[in-house]
Order: C-alpha cells, then sequence, then structure tokens
C-alpha cells in the first residue's frame, strides 16, 4: 500500500491534498459486468466464502475506476451463522432467515457455537489476500447489532421493520439483550479482521432510519459506543455510517468514531457546524443522481465538492449503496470530475 493514502489522511482529517479521497459503498457489486460475469459461475455465498473470488472481486472496482480505498468483499450478515442462526441469500430476494427470531425464542439459544475465527475463517483468509495483491487501503466492516437484529427478526428486507419495532415497543429490555448478544460477537468478528490486517472499519446501521430519536440512543447509538470502545486501542480508525441520521449527529459524535458518514438527506456542511473538530466526515451524493443526465451528474457532484471544499476531514461518498442497474459510466465520469478537482 501507497505509504500516504489520502482516505487515511482524511480519515485523521489531514488531508492537504487539492481534492478528497473517493470509494463508494456496493462499489465492487452488479453494476459491474466484471462483477456479473463471475457471479453467473457462483452463488452469492460461495464468492463471499471463498478467500481467492472474495480478493479478486475486492480489487475489481480499484482497478477499473481508481478509487481511493477498497472494502472487502462480504456481506454484514454471514456473522450471524456464528450464532447458530446462519442466512441463506435466495435469487430476486436477498437475504433470508427461515426461521426468524420471535420475541419469546429464548437468547440463551443464540449462544456462539464455534469461535468466531473459525466459523468466519474465510473472511480473515480473504483479507489476508487482499492485502497482498492491493494497493490502496482495506476497509473492514460490520453490520451494527440494530440493523443485523432487524434482518434476523423480520426473516428478509422489510420497509418498515414492523415486527422488530413491535419487539422494541413490547420488550424492550430484552430487545437490548439481543443487541448485546450480537454486539459480543461483532466485537469479536471486528478484532479478527484487524487481526488479519484491514486498515479501517466501518460500521453499518442501514436501518436506523426508522428509529425516534430516543430509540436511536438506546439502541444505536449506545451499542456503537460499546464497541467503538473496544475497539479503541487498536487505533483503527472507525467509520459510522447510519441511514437517515442527519438530525442525530451530535449523538453519534458520543460515541467517538474517527468518521461518520450520512445519508443525502443532509447537509454536510450543516453537521460540520454541529460536531466537534477532529471528526472526518463522508458522503452524501444521492446514488440516483448516477441516474441523471452527464451535465447534471457533474453538477451535483461539484454542488458537493465545493461545499466541502478546504475541509481536510471529508470523504467522498454516495449516501447509501450504488444501485445494481447505474451505468459504469456514471461512475467513470464521478471519478474524472473528482479526480480533476
Ligand atoms: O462493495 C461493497 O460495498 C462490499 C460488499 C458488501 C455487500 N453487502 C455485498 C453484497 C457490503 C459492505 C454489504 C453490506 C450490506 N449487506 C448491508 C449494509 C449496507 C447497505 O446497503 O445498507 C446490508 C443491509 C446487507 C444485507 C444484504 N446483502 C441485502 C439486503 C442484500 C440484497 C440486496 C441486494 O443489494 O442485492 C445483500 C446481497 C449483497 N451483498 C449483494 C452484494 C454485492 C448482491 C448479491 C448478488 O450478487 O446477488
Amino acid at each position: 500500500m501507497t505509504q500516504r493514502s489520502p482516505f487515511l489522511e482524511a480519515l485523521h482529517c489531514r488531508n492537504f491534498s487539492s481534492r478528497p479521497p473517493v470509494w463508494i459503498m456496493r462499489q465492487a457489486g452488479r453494476y459491474m459486468p466484471e462483477y456479473r460475469a463471475i457471479r453467473g459461475k457462483y452463488s452469492f455465498l460461495e464468492m463471499v466464502k471463498t478467500p481467492e473470488l472474495a480478493a479478486k472481486i475486492t480489487n475489481l472496482p480499484i482497478q477499473r475506476f481508481g478509487f481511493d480505498a477498497a472494502i472487502l468483499f462480504s456481506d454484514i450478515l454471514t456473522i450471524t451463522e456464528s450464532l447458530g442462526f446462519p442466512v441463506r441469500f435466495e435469487e430476486g430476494i436477498g437475504p433470508v432467515y427461515d426461521t426468524p427470531l420471535k420475541m419469546d425464542t429464548p437468547l440463551e439459544s443464540l449462544r456462539p457455537v464455534r469461535p468466531i475465527e473459525e466459523v468466519c475463517s474465510y473472511v480473515a483468509d480473504a483479507i489476508k489476500l487482499t492485502k497482498s495483491h492491493l494497493n490502496v487501503p482495506l476497509i473492514g466492516f460490520c453490520g451494527a447489532p440494530f440493523t443485523v437484529a432487524s434482518y434476523m427478526i423480520e426473516g428478509q428486507s422489510s420497509r418498515d421493520l414492523k415486527k422488530t419495532k413491535q419487539w422494541i415497543y413490547r420488550h424492550p429490555s430484552s430487545f437490548l439483550k439481543l443487541l448485546d448478544i450480537i454486539a459480543d460477537a461483532t466485537i469479536e468478528y471486528l478484532e479478527m479482521q484487524i487481526r488479519a490486517g484491514v486498515d479501517a472499519i466501518q460500521i453499518f446501521d442501514s436501518w436506523t432510519n426508522v428509529l425516534t430519536e430516543s430509540q436511536f440512543v438506546l439502541f444505536a447509538s449506545h451499542i456503537h459506543a460499546k464497541i467503538i470502545n473496544k475497539l479503541n486501542h487498536h487505533s483503527i480508525p472507525i467509520i459510522l455510517f447510519c441511514r437517515g441520521s442527519g438530525p442525530f449527529a451530535h449523538h453519534l459524535a458520543k460515541a467517538k468514531p474517527h468518521a461518520l458518514g450520512f445519508d443525502w438527506t443532509c447537509s454536510l456542511k450543516g453537521i460540520r457546524s454541529q460536531l466537534p473538530p477532529g471528526i472526518a466526515l463522508q458522503g452524501n451524493l444521492d446514488p440516483c443522481a448516477l441516474f441523471g443526465t452527464k451535465e447534471n451528474l457533474i453538477k451535483q457532484v461539484n454542488v458537493l465538492l465545493n461545499e466541502m471544499e478546504g475541509d481536510p476531514g471529508y470523504i467522498f461518498n454516495l449516501g447509501h449503496g450504488i444501485l445494481p442497474d447505474v451505468s459504469p459510466n456514471a461512475v467513470e465520469t464521478l471519478m474524472e470530475i473528482i479526480k480533476s478537482r
């Protein structure tokens, strides 16, 4: 890896080069024909669980677009296998749990069956293999306990998370217990990724947009703080991304992440003025801007770049994952604009 990475510098709020670093969430995915070609031969889980394939896929968007950081090709839900609760991925549906957790499921049944290093050894192997070929920093990641729990309860993607919210309103203390069990596994999982060599970590709390402020504090930011606290001694930069969290930036800062990622429903410049110094900011172009005309895409990217110009702790990203039907040409345009600054 290059000595002075603009991505790592920005995570420490000291990127003084002329442009911000850039990577995009879900950058190794279906919008890339190179990904679809490999996906045509293997199932998603086969790809995730075969270190050679995961390493190759992680590197695809770096080779093609020249992003400033790579994110490991994996998924936030594979960790639940270590709790005896494996996920499967169904074509056209996504992640599925065949027997979702219910409010009356005894949580004692969710104890680690085998150590995470054993159950998820393919993740550590993929990290080591990826690092041996990569010339940019590698981001490891996990889902935050709230988002992981929501999939275990809903059984598959759901828009309103009704069952999860029913649980919260009926049995908040057992919901907290569930989050705690997932948090303990997550800490072990991230420790393993750090030992294997990741350069930074992103915690995805993708479904926090359904929470009220007090729920956000109790079920999201307190849990983030616990995880970040436990990993502090590694001095690995941690990025916290919570969807819909613009109004709660001050709560997120209390968890002391190195960086906060935001979706497109807030102004990063506005958020900057509310935060204590020293926290990097990541985001937040609307992923649908990549469907616009080239002229409009150029305009939208420049609006964001101008807004954050001169901020040594700014990392360009989308406000959420890139959509599968985006044209790679739009990503090329985006990269040209940023790299020409
Ligand atoms: O490129 C990268 O960002 C790295 C790999 C990555 C994937 N998933 C690959 C993936 C990462 C970081 C994730 C995180 C993830 N997974 C999240 C949090 C981020 C977010 O988008 O909010 C969530 C909620 C999941 C759970 C998940 N995995 C869903 C809901 C789905 C189905 C929807 C979809 O996009 O297909 C997946 C499958 C998945 N994860 C794919 C990829 C490339 C598509 C698999 C395929 O090829 O069929």
